[in-house]
């Protein structure tokens, strides 16, 4: 691939052999000296036109481990703020011959339109409730690890799915590898292409939650809700934020997870989110440098391999 926009492209070998990959990753960034020179001589161009913590440190360190010129755009003091499109500055970014080009942005497919105006490989760190396929390929890493595999687990994603391009990649990256996904969550916060996605939907979490592996737990994202209904936080929380009482109904062994950023007493109790004997939440920030490092580096082979492919 020359890009990495989602998760549909991507076949289960390929996604296997990324994880493998993030895995060697995962030794070298726990090792004192945290370097390697697979990215050497590349120049990496971050642009975030969302908010970001992890997604954003995350890239930047991988990119600085794997020795490439890391570039942050700062878009908030760049001349989108003087009416330039998102097109005309990625072409101007292009002019300046970069190798890796990490994009976020609040409006679906905007990644994909970039990725065809330039030369270079582009990362899609989020667009819109499109695509979160890092997200995805780091929350499969800390199951696999976690489970010691990530095949015939039951595995639940709770909340405000309709607006999460993180739920709507896992559905995707965990269905191709032959996972049983449940979604739950209030209707209203459930997407509408729902039928196609072959999971199945509960209102209730206890039901819901019976018996599964992984518990996947999401933030209201307001941000997009567009003026529509958005449920009051205290209601939510007492119908849909995971407590001891909730997560009882989950295997013992069943693994909490979140992609943050996370709002605490309103989709998760901040003692469950605490909790190192069931929350991998930390684990999945160590897996997101990994498995971002892996991306970049089977980029950059394939950029190696074909220096003349077009867009
Ligand atoms: N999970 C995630 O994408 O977090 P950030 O928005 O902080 O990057």
């Amino acid at each position: 691939h020359k890009h990495l926009l989602g998760i549909e492209s991507l076949r289960p070998d390929e996604i296997t052999t990324l994880l493998d990959l993030a895995d060697q990753y995962v030794d070298l960034n726990r090792r004192d000296v945290k370097h390697s020179d697979a990215l050497a001589g590349l120049t990496q161009i971050n642009m975030f036109f969302e908010n970001s913590t992890r997604t954003q440190a995350s890239f930047e360190l991988a990119g600085k481990r794997l020795g490439a010129d890391v570039m942050n755009m700062a878009m908030q003091a760049s001349s989108i703020k003087k009416g330039e499109t998102l097109i005309d500055t990625a072409m101007t970014l292009n002019a300046m011959h970069p190798d890796l080009l990490v994009v976020r942005h609040p409006h679906s497919g905007a990644v994909d339109l970039l990725a065809q105006k330039v030369n270079c490989a582009v990362l899609n760190a989020g667009d819109g409730r499109h695509e979160h396929p890092t997200q995805a390929l780091l929350d499969a890493l800390t199951i696999r690890r976690a489970k010691g595999r990530l095949h015939r687990l039951n595995i639940a994603i709770c909340g405000d799915i309709a607006h999460s391009r993180v739920a709507r990649s896992n559905i995707i990256l965990l269905g191709k590898m032959e996972n049983r996904i449940r979604l739950i969550g209030p209707p209203t916060l459930m997407p509408s292409e729902i039928s196609a996605f072959g999971v199945e939907v509960y209102e209730d979490m206890e039901q819901g939650l019976k018996d599964v592996d992984v518990v996947m737990m999401l933030r209201l994202q307001k941000e997009r809700m567009d003026g529509g209904f958005i449920p009051s936080e205290r209601e939510y929380y007492h119908r849909y934020g995971l407590d001891a009482d909730k997560l009882a109904h989950a295997k013992d062994d069943a693994i909490v997870m979140h992609p943050g950023p996370m709002n605490r007493g309103v989709e998760i109790d901040g003692e469950i989110a605490d909790d190192i004997n069931r929350s991998v939440i930390q684990e999945q920030v160590e897996m997101g440098v990994a498995v971002r490092m892996a991306a970049m580096d089977l980029l950059a082979q394939n950029l190696r391999a074909n220096p003349t492919v077009e867009v």
